[in-house]
């Protein structure tokens, strides 16, 4: 008989103990309830049942990160306060949704001209725009408003600007904070803008892009869970950038989640939604301006 050469033989599957447990485990329907409910009281994110494979792939890597050998221990880690108080932020900031993009939704931004800014400046304390990206994800609408409030700004130099940056997830908002993406993140933004207040990396293998400490220095971070009922604002906002957050909450968790943030928004102010995010806006204290751009009204 012909010999077969070694490099012809079939691969030998590798046997199953070399898999790892993390990889081969499934998520019962009764624990991804459980987690669903979780997922809920700690963020407000309403998951239905086909985000059930999502879920799954997602906390699969908390399971390879904290060696646990299936999703009812991590449940039960989840469940005691000091596996909570270990595990918690892991686990939101593993299920919320962070999608962004530089200049997304431009028409908002558009809406954001120089006379619609001096009219804020105006109708705020004549000296200082304050705006807030309440669910700000990893920073690229933060900084596309900075350029666009900044490019105004600037010119007239008879007000000045700062822009409140929060989210849920502590892991993105480091990532916020760093204000570094690729060139392929930054094509949206108009070739100007990037000349002005983006700076390029020395390394001419890098495509990392760092937004300039200029806009970075006027920008402040911090976490803040829109479902608490206890956070606190200091000051009264003129322009509010909640985008595509409510769309993960029951109606009314959005209807409470906006009526909190009214009270943190000067009467004339901006209250600005994602395209797909809705509210039932008629029991609030708002004006739909155009394409989910509100107008703050008194109370
Ligand atoms: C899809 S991103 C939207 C980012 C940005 N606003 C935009 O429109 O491009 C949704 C963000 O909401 C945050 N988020 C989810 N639940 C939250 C909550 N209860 N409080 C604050 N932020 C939350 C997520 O961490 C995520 O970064």
């Amino acid at each position: 008989m012909a010999q077969v050469s070694a490099a012809l033989k079939p691969p030998v599957s590798a046997p199953s103990d070399a898999i790892p447990q993390w990889t081969r485990v499934e998520l019962s329907d009764q624990t991804f309830d459980v987690l669903v409910r979780l997922v809920y009281t700690s963020c407000g994110v309403s998951l239905s049942r086909i985000k059930k494979t999502m879920l799954e792939t997602r906390l699969r890597r908390r399971l390879q990160v904290t060696g646990l050998p299936d999703f009812e221990s991590y449940l039960r880690l989840l469940q005691t306060p000091a596996g909570a108080a270990q595990e918690m932020q892991s686990f939101v900031d593993t299920v919320v949704t962070n999608e962004t993009s530089f200049f997304r939704e431009r028409a908002h931004f558009d809406h954001l001209n120089e006379a619609e800014l001096k009219r804020l400046v105006q109708n705020g304390d004549g000296r200082t725009l304050r705006a807030w990206s309440a669910a700000c994800s990893s920073g690229q609408e933060v900084y596309t408003l900075a350029m666009v409030l900044d490019a105004v700004a600037s010119q007239s130099r008879q007000w000045d600007w700062q822009i409140l940056a929060t989210d849920i997830s502590v892991k993105i908002l480091t990532a916020a904070r760093e204000a570094i993406y690729r060139t392929e993140d930054v094509a949206p933004v108009p070739a100007a803008l990037q000349e002005r207040y983006l700076l390029r990396s020395r390394d001419p293998d890098s495509d990392a892009v760092r937004v300039s400490p200029e806009l970075r220095g006027r920008v402040t971070f911090g976490q803040i869970n829109l479902m608490h009922a206890e956070y606190r604002v200091k000051t009264k906002m003129d322009i509010i950038f909640l985008r595509n957050v409510l769309i993960y909450f029951e109606p009314q968790v959005q209807h409470d989640v906006v009526a909190k943030l009214c009270r943190h928004l000067r009467p004339g102010g901006l209250l600005i939604l994602g395209h797909s995010d809705t509210t039932r806006s008629g029991k609030l204290p708002l004006r739909l301006i155009r394409g989910n751009i509100y107008e703050r009204l008194e109370d």
